[in-house]
């Protein structure tokens, strides 16, 4: 066999046995969702976040193929601890999601690219954070977030990306 025969029947195989490791993209059931302020601010957050960010993640084709499935599989389980919207229990600190919509950390670049639904314009950012501010208006009072999503509150040095731990790290 030739070398280049023998190096396309490895990779073949690699990429054959690689789709047997296969984990799990089942949804959890939805306990229960926000009481959206709008169906609008609903629509904006399903179309921008529920794929990452709630029990109702609808996985792309290619979600079946690994190294794909992988991908999404640890994305999705990081997101959804971070913040789910079908779980009251979780943790809706508004003051991040402002921040993140914001400085267009989320959604994630990746999958902006992968999904044109998701590509908010300046418009439909606003409208999103004017529905998050109202429908978590409790958690806001508590948080005391600014519309703009600015360095608004004092404590976000104390947040996890604390400038701190990156000069510790140098
Ligand atoms: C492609 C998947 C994906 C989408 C879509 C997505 N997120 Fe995330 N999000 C993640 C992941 C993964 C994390 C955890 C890792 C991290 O902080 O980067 C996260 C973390 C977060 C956090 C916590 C950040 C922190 O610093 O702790 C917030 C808040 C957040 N996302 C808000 C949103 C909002 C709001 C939307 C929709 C506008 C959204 N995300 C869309 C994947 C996603």
């Amino acid at each position: 066999m030739h070398r280049a025969q023998k190096f396309v029947g490895i990779s073949l195989g690699v990429v054959v046995l690689a789709q047997l490791v296969r984990p799990n993209l089942q949804n959890p059931s939805v306990v229960a969702e926000p009481h959206w302020d709008r169906p609008q601010t609903r629509d904006l957050v399903r179309r921008a976040c529920f794929d990452c960010h709630s029990n109702e993640t609808i996985v792309p084709w290619y979600g079946q193929v690994a190294p794909f499935r992988w991908l999404i599989a640890h994305h999705v389980s990081e997101a959804r601890e971070n913040l789910n919207f079908s779980d009251p229990s979780s943790n809706f600190e508004v003051k991040q999601m402002v921040r993140e919509i914001r400085s267009g950390g989320m959604p994630t670049w990746d999958y902006r690219l992968a999904h044109a639904r998701a590509r908010l314009t300046k418009s439909q950012q606003d409208s999103l954070v004017a529905g998050l501010l109202a429908t978590f208006a409790p958690q806001v009072a508590k948080e005391d977030v600014s519309p703009s999503g600015e360095t608004s509150i004092k404590d976000l040095g104390e947040d996890k990306h604390d400038p701190q731990g990156r000069k510790d790290a140098d």
